[in-house]
């Protein structure tokens, strides 16, 4: 049954672990820091992440570890390919009428559609868990890639905003993006045509 206000502890995937065809989603543990931290320590992620601290030390992904365990304000998985950890894809839950997706790969990860399958993982656990109308999400107007997987993922664009982003220490326009249900289960249920002679 699908939980109509999700709780601080349901939010959480806790024992949940996500198999999709190469990557498994799991909750991140204070066994994940060290492999976060030298993931996530790269400019060019945080450039497009609006709170990722740069540099990302290991106390960073510390405090991540510890507030994911915790707070319940977010759906956090950590990704890992073969056993080893790749990168992070998340659910922001502090305004609950709107569901923000999130992700980051480390950058030895672009380019394979991880960062894709990741997302649709995360979107189908969002809209199977939770009775949501929507998700939305962002992406810097200058980041091509995240748009075309929001994109990919059945997101449509909505508008323009400026956000800030802390390792930027600046504004930055962004393209925000909205996945209806309605558009997820058709895109889910959208079967072959058979064709005749
Ligand atoms: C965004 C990010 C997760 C992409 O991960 P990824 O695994 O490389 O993405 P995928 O391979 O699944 O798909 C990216 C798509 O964008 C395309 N793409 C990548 N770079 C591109 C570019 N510079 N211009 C146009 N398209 C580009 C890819 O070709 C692919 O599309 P395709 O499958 O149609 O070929 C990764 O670059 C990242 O972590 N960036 C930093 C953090 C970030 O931007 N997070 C998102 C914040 S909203």
């Amino acid at each position: 049954m699908l939980q109509e206000f999700p709780t601080s502890i349901s939010r959480q995937p806790g024992p949940v672990v996500l198999e999709t065809e190469r990557l498994t989603l799991r909750r991140p543990t204070l066994a994940d820091v060290r492999a976060i931290a030298a993931l996530a320590n790269d400019r060019r992620i945080a450039e497009n992440m609006r709170v990722l601290p740069h540099p990302y030390r290991r106390e960073d992904a510390t405090h991540f570890v510890k507030s994911v365990a915790g707070d319940g304000a977010n759906t956090v998985f950590l990704i890992e390919h073969h056993h080893n950890p790749v990168g992070v894809v998340g659910v922001d839950w502090r305004r609950p009428e709107t569901p923000e997706l999130g992700y980051w790969l480390g950058v030895e990860h672009w380019g394979r559609g991880f960062g894709t399958e990741a997302a649709r993982a995360a979107i189908d656990f969002a809209f199977e868990e939770f009775a949501i109308s929507q998700m939305i999400s962002v992406a810097r107007v200058v980041n091509p890639a995240s748009r075309n997987i929001l994109e990919k993922c059945g997101f449509q664009w909505s508008g323009v905003e400026l956000h800030r982003f802390a390792a930027l220490g600046s504004s930055s326009p962004v393209d925000c993006f909205r996945l209806t249900r309605g558009v997820w289960s058709s895109l889910k249920n959208w079967g072959h045509a058979r064709r005749g002679a």
